[in-house]
C-alpha cells in the first residue's frame, strides 16, 4: 500500500477508535452504574472487540484511558503493576460427592497412600489479593489480575481495616524477614445492604452484588472512596516466605495468620478422612445462609506442604486443592421473548430474551432453551417470569415458570417460525426428533458457522479466521463452499479493503490457510462438519482408511465394521461422501493440494504391535502430540478401548475409559509409566 493510503486507512481509524470508546463507555455506564444495560452481552463484546482489533493494528491510537485498558483482568495502567513471584491458580471444581471422592482418589493414587488430611474452608465469593509484608510492615497489595501480574493496590488496602498494617511479633522460632499472605477481601451482606440504602436514599442506582462491589472498591483511584466501605478479609494462605522455615502443614500455617493477626476463617476445620470432608461440604452447603458473607463452595486443600509439593500443578490448577461448589443458584426474572438461531447443521434453537438479572455472581440476559419440545414440556410462555439457573461457568438455563404469578398478565405462547429467520426457507421438522431446521444449504448462517467451525484449533487450525471474519467472508460471496478458502489469496485487495484487515494481517492469513493443507485426514473428517463425527468418529475413520479414497469408497456396511463406529454414525457419514454437492467439494479440496491421507504408522518402531489408547489430559504432551507420536513410533492409536487394545495411557481425568480397561483387564499406564515404557524400549525425547 502507498502511504497516503495508509495514513487515509489510519485516519479512518482514528474516527471509529474515538466513536467505539464513547459508545463502550456509554454502556459501561448503562450497566456498572445505572444498572440499565441496553445492550446484550454479545452486542457490548463485539463492540470491545472491533476496538481492541483496531488498537491492535494501529498502536499509535491505544491510549491510557482507552476502555481495553482495564478489561480482562488487565492491570489498569492508572494502578502500578505488581509481578507475583509465584503464581497466583484457580481451583479445580467438583459438583457433588461422587466428584470429589474422584478427585481423592486421584490424589491417593497419586501419593500412593491415603492416610493424610485434608484442610476444609468456606470458598468466599470475593476478590483475591496478596499481601506482602517486609520486616513485620505490609509493604504491597495486589489484586490476582492474570495470576501472573495483578494490580498495585497497596493504597486502597490500606484503608481496610481487617487488614495489619504491622503484623504482630510471631511466636518463637516463626519469624520471617519477608512473607506473602494470601486471601480474599470481601463485602459482608450488611454493609452491602447499608451501602444501598444509602443509595436509595440518595436516589443513586443500587450496587448489584457484594462480589462486584468489593471489586469495585478496591480499584477506586481515590484511596477516601474505598475507605469510606467497609471491606473485610479473611487470610487463607501463607505465600513464599523469607529468612525463616514455614510450619509443616497449612493447618499450621493459618494457625501461624492467627496469630500474626490476620483475621482467618473461624469455620475452616482440619478434616482426618475425605467422610469428614463429605460431611463437612454437606453441612455448609445447608447453612451458608447463615453466614455473614457470600460463599458459593468449600475449598478442600491437602493439609501437608510436602504433599502438596509432591502433587504439584496442573495448568493452572494445583492437584491438592480443589472447590467443591453448591448447587446451582436460581433467581426470577421476565421472559420478555424468546428467539432462534440458526447452527452449523441448519438447527434451528430458541433462545429465552430475559430481563437482565444476576444469579451466581453474573448478569444473565439470554438463556438456551434446546428446543421446542423443552419449552413445551417446561409450559413457558412469554410474559411469564421464569426461574433461571447457572451452575459453575456454564450457559445458564430457564428450569420453568412461576406459575403463582401468572394471575392478570397477557401471555403468549410460543411457536417455532416456519421459515429459517435468515434465509426465510420453509423450516423443515425431523419426524420424532424434537428438532427444526434450515434445509437451505446456502443458509448464509450455516455457511459461515461452517468455515468457522472447518477453521476452528482441532480441525484445520487457521487462526485468524474466526466467528465474524467468516460471516464477512460468506456475507460479501467471497465463500460460498468450503474449498474457496483456497482462493481467497487470489483476490488480496478485495480483502485488503475490509475494515481490520492489514497487508501483514493477511499474508499471515494467506501462510496459514497454505499451511492447513498439510493437516492429517483426521483433521479434515473433522473439519468437514459431518453428522456425529467428532474428534474419536474421525481418529478411528482416518486411522482404519488411512486415505479419503478409501473412505470414499467403503461401504455403510464397512464403515459401520470399524471399530467404535456405529450405523447411525456410518450411515451419516456414507451419505456425506456420497451426496454429489459434497463429493465435488472433496474433489475440490483434494484438487487445491488438501492432504487426503493419514500419517503412516512406522513399520518396525518400538511400539510395533501395540494398540493404544489414551485418555484424560497428560502434562507433557497434547492428545494430538501425543498420538502422532505412537504412530511415529509404529504403534496403532485406538479411539476406545477394545478387546484389540494393549495399552491404556491414562492421563489426568478420563474414567469410563479406565474403567473399561480395568474391566477387560487391559494394561494401564499413567503418564510416568508410559515414558517409561518408551524409555526401555530404547526412545529418547529429543532436546
Ligand atoms: S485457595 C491454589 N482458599 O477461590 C489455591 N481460595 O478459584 C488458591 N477463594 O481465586 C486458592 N476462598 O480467590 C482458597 N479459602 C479459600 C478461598 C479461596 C475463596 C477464591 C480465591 C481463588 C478462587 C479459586
Amino acid at each position: 500500500m502507498t502511504t497516503t493510503a495508509l495514513q487515509r486507512d489510519l485516519e479512518t481509524a482514528r474516527l471509529r477508535v474515538e466513536e467505539l470508546r464513547t459508545l463502550v463507555r456509554y454502556h459501561d455506564y448503562r450497566y456498572y452504574v445505572m444498572n440499565q444495560p441496553e445492550l446484550g452481552d454479545s452486542d457490548y463484546d463485539a463492540l470491545l472487540h472491533e476496538l481492541r482489533a483496531l488498537e491492535e493494528r494501529f498502536p499509535e491510537l491505544v491510549t491510557p484511558d482507552s476502555p481495553t485498558q482495564r478489561v480482562a483482568g488487565e492491570p489498569s495502567p492508572a494502578f502500578g503493576v505488581v509481578e507475583h513471584r509465584e503464581p497466583m491458580l484457580s481451583l479445580s471444581n467438583v459438583f457433588d460427592a461422587a466428584e470429589l471422592r474422584q478427585w481423592h482418589q486421584r490424589v491417593a493414587r497419586l501419593l500412593e497412600r491415603d492416610d493424610f488430611t485434608f484442610v476444609c474452608e468456606p470458598k468466599i465469593d470475593g476478590l483475591a489479593i496478596a499481601l506482602q509484608y517486609r520486616s513485620g510492615r505490609f509493604a504491597v497489595g495486589a489484586t490476582r489480575g492474570d495470576g501472573a501480574r495483578g494490580e498495585d493496590i497497596t493504597a486502597n488496602l490500606r484503608t481496610t481495616r481487617a487488614l495489619p498494617l504491622v503484623a504482630r511479633p510471631p511466636a518463637a522460632g516463626l519469624g520471617f524477614d519477608a512473607f506473602e499472605v494470601r486471601g480474599e477481601v470481601y463485602m459482608s451482606k450488611a454493609e452491602f445492604a447499608r451501602l444501598n440504602a444509602e443509595q436509595a436514599e440518595a436516589g443513586r442506582p443500587l450496587y448489584v452484588n457484594p462480589r462486584n462491589t468489593a471489586a469495585g472498591s478496591l480499584r477506586q483511584l481515590d484511596p477516601a472512596v474505598t475507605a469510606s466501605r467497609r471491606l473485610e478479609l479473611f487470610a487463607y494462605q501463607l505465600g513464599w516466605v523469607e529468612g525463616g522455615t514455614r510450619p509443616p502443614t497449612h493447618w499450621d500455617a493459618l494457625d501461624w495468620l492467627h496469630a500474626a493477626g490476620f483475621p482467618t476463617n473461624p469455620h475452616a476445620r482440619r478434616c482426618a478422612s475425605i467422610d469428614e470432608v463429605e460431611a463437612f461440604c454437606g453441612e455448609w452447603a445447608e447453612r451458608r445462609d447463615e453466614l455473614e458473607y457470600a460463599i458459593d463452595g468449600v475449598v478442600v486443600k491437602v493439609d501437608e506442604y510436602a504433599l502438596q509439593r509432591r502433587l504439584g500443578t496442573v495448568g493452572r490448577e494445583p492437584r491438592w486443592a480443589t472447590a467443591f461448589k453448591f448447587p446451582a443458584e436460581q433467581a426470577v426474572t421476565l421472559l420478555r421473548g424468546i428467539d432462534v438461531s440458526v447452527g452449523r447443521t441448519g438447527v434451528l434453537t430458541p433462545f429465552a430474551v430475559l430481563e437482565p438479572v444476576f444469579v451466581g455472581g453474573a448478569r444473565v440476559s439470554i438463556a438456551t432453551l434446546h428446543n421446542e419440545e423443552q419449552i413445551r414440556l417446561k409450559d413457558l410462555r412469554i410474559g411469564d417470569d421464569v426461574i433461571v439457573q447457572r451452575a459453575g461457568d456454564v450457559i445458564p438455563e430457564v428450569v420453568g415458570p412461576v406459575i403463582s404469578r401468572r394471575e392478570g398478565r397477557t401471555l403468549q405462547h410460543f411457536a417455532m417460525p416456519a421459515r429459517c429467520p435468515v434465509c426465510d426457507t420453509p423450516v423443515v421438522k425431523e419426524q420424532d426428533a424434537a428438532a427444526s431446521y434450515c434445509p437451505n444449504r446456502r443458509c448464509p448462517v450455516k455457511l459461515a458457522r461452517q468455515l468457522e467451525h472447518f477453521a476452528s484449533r482441532g480441525a484445520m487450525d487457521i487462526e485468524g479466521l474466526g466467528e465474524r471474519f467468516s460471516f464477512r467472508l460468506v456475507e460479501l460471496g467471497f465463500v460460498r463452499t468450503l474449498a474457496d478458502v483456497y482462493a481467497l489469496h487470489e483476490r488480496p485487495e478485495d480483502l485488503l479493503a475490509l475494515e481490520g484487515i492489514g497487508a501483514k494481517t493477511l499474508d499471515n492469513l494467506f501462510a496459514r490457510i497454505e499451511a492447513s493443507k498439510a493437516q492429517p485426514l483426521r483433521r479434515l473428517l473433522i473439519a468437514l462438519g459431518i453428522r456425529h463425527v467428532g474428534g474419536e468418529t474421525a481418529l478411528a475413520l482416518a486411522t482404519h482408511f488411512g486415505s479419503l479414497r478409501a473412505l470414499r469408497g467403503a461401504s455403510a456396511e464397512e464403515l459401520a465394521a470399524v471399530n467404535g463406529i456405529g450405523p447411525i454414525v456410518a450411515q451419516a457419514v456414507h451419505a456425506y461422501l456420497h451426496d454429489e454437492e459434497y463429493a465435488a467439494l472433496l474433489d475440490a479440496l483434494a484438487a487445491v493440494g488438501v492432504r487426503t491421507d493419514d500419517e503412516q504408522a512406522a513399520r518396525g518402531g518400538p511400539l510395533e504391535g501395540e494398540t493404544i489408547v489414551v485418555t484424560g489430559s497428560l502434562e507433557r504432551w497434547s492428545r494430538d502430540r501425543v498420538e502422532a507420536l505412537i504412530k511415529s513410533l509404529g504403534g496403532r492409536v485406538g479411539a476406545s478401548v477394545t478387546k484389540q487394545t494393549t495399552l491404556l495411557v491414562a492421563g489426568d481425568g478420563g474414567g469410563s475409559k479406565r474403567a473399561r480397561a480395568e474391566a477387560l483387564r487391559t494394561r494401564i499406564a499413567d503418564e510416568a509409566e508410559f515414558v517409561a515404557l518408551l524409555a526401555e524400549r530404547g526412545w529418547r525425547e529429543r532436546a
